[in-house]
């Protein structure tokens, strides 16, 4: 846990921004895998981890907003627990670690909302993203669990994303440090990415460095010479010369911070021509959106110069053609870059995704578009100082949207649909770092991870 300041201060923050009603907040509880004692790693719920720190299942915290006082809601372990997990901290001794005095045993959380709800007072909680916790927020507040999302507070949703879209100082610390050990998984799968190695034991290993540095993997790792899917996670393949691995790969730090980082490595460590000639544009879309970023633009800013620099790039190698800034505007270039430029990051690798998207990156003014690819930047905003983004442009030979597009003869005037069967080896090409924005500028995150062709080809020698 952070001092117990950092929460409290958040805490009144919080109730600053809320004065009045009670804000509910679940934690996670623990989650079985095939039967009720076997269960998952537990993750602890984000939001309840930012507010009160304690990272351990089968708690609850409120805050009172008009009395200004919070209480923790757990039970205090019997020596039946005591005999399997050993001596545990009581609940007010774990509770005093996040600076909150009032305690009580879990039950009495169903008395303290009945209460208020007796009397009116408003109850905000978040979109719960659990079954569990939908079933104890339902019988909490007497509602039907299958709503508990449509009934969550859109005014405590805003000011949470207000709050933790602006990282403070001991946050982008822990990024950092989750940087780190992604700078030793990539390193460690760049110079295992050779031919006859199986994809499995290079995605082993890595995820065994984030285990064994940190909180284990901030995500299902992404690691396939298919990188053209997206979110590849098959490690089937057996490597061969002529492919490259795409790695998109992260970990939690100790206290639940992420990092993302995407590397795409040639099978054997030198790029053939092709090869390198996608990469060096991913890599100009990457190195050039990173040096743009700055209070003030937009992501959605940023992400249509990243499709204009691959687009325009694209029309030398003659894969595309007709105006650039035509194509871009209409889509075209969608069907080698299909997702957006990047999204927030912080205690959840897609940062508060589980809030909805459209609160965290969209506003009144600026709303989400319906074309495909731009559809799917998950912020769009300008940024501010204290936000930390990827930044994680590609380029991707997708057969089956390639076929369905020419087969529909789909912006004929813009793509080079002949060209392209010769292109199809090369799968996918992402590049993605973490960014923080500052005062004036951005700073990428962590020790540089190599990524420039000359670089990863020393590497890899
Ligand atoms: N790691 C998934 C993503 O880059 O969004
Ligand atoms: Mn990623
Ligand atoms: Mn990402």
């Amino acid at each position: 846990m952070f001092r117990k300041e950092v929460y409290t201060s958040r805490r009144a923050r919080l109730h600053e921004k809320m004065k009045t009603g009670l804000a509910l907040f679940i934690g996670n509880t623990e989650s079985p895998m095939n039967y009720p004692a076997n269960q998952y790693h537990f993750r602890q719920d984000s939001d309840f981890l930012y507010y009160f720190g304690l990272d351990l299942p089968g708690f609850a915290g409120l805050m009172d907003f008009d009395t200004g006082k919070d209480w923790i809601f757990g039970n205090d372990v019997d020596i039946d627990d005591i005999i399997w997990m050993g001596p545990q901290p009581t609940v007010k001794e774990l509770a005093a670690g996040c600076g909150v005095v009032d305690t009580a045993p879990f039950p009495k959380l169903e008395t303290v909302i009945g209460d208020a709800l007796s009397k009116k007072r408003k109850v905000h909680f978040l979109p719960p993203y659990r079954g569990e916790n939908k079933m104890t927020l339902g019988a909490i507040l007497r509602e039907n669990p299958c709503k508990m999302k449509t009934l969550a507070s859109v005014d405590l949703i805003n000011a949470v994303v207000s709050m933790r879209s602006v990282k403070e100082q001991v946050e982008i610390e822990e990024i950092e440090k989750a940087v780190a050990i992604a700078y030793e998984m990539h390193t460690t799968a760049m110079k295992m990415c050779r031919p006859g190695v199986r994809e499995q034991e290079i995605f082993g290993t890595i995820e065994g460095i984030a285990l064994s540095r940190g909180g284990g993997p901030a995500f299902p790792i992404i690691l396939s010479i298919n990188g053209q899917t997206l979110h590849n996670h098959n490690h089937d393949n057996i490597l061969k010369k002529g492919r490259m691995m795409v790695t998109d790969a992260g970990a939690e730090s100790n206290m639940h911070y992420s990092s993302d980082i995407t590397r795409t490595t040639p099978v054997g460590g030198k790029f053939n021509r092709r090869q390198k000639e996608i990469y060096e544009i991913v890599l100009k879309a990457n190195t050039e959106s990173i040096r743009a970023a700055r209070p003030g633009i937009s992501n959605r800013d940023l992400h249509l110069n990243a499709c204009t620099i691959i687009a325009s790039s694209l029309k030398e190698l003659g894969l595309m053609k007709g105006d650039t800034a035509e194509a871009v505007e209409q889509g075209a270039h969608a069907l080698f870059m299909p997702h957006g430029l990047g999204h927030m990051m912080g205690l959840d690798v897609h940062d508060m995704e589980g809030l909805g998207e459209n609160y965290v990156g969209y506003s009144d003014s600026v709303k989400r578009s319906d074309q495909f690819g731009l559809a799917f930047l998950r912020f769009a905003l300008p940024y501010k100082p204290g936000h930390v983004f990827t930044v994680e442009p590609g380029i991707y030979f997708i057969p089956e949207l390639i076929r369905k597009w020419e087969a529909e003869g789909k912006f004929r005037d813009f793509i080079n649909y002949i060209k392209l069967a010769d292109w199809m080896e090369i799968g996918g090409v992402r590049i993605e770092d973490d960014v923080l924005i500052t005062e004036k500028g951005q700073k990428v995150l962590g020790k540089a991870i190599p990524k420039t062709v000359a670089d990863i080809e020393e590497l890899c020698s």
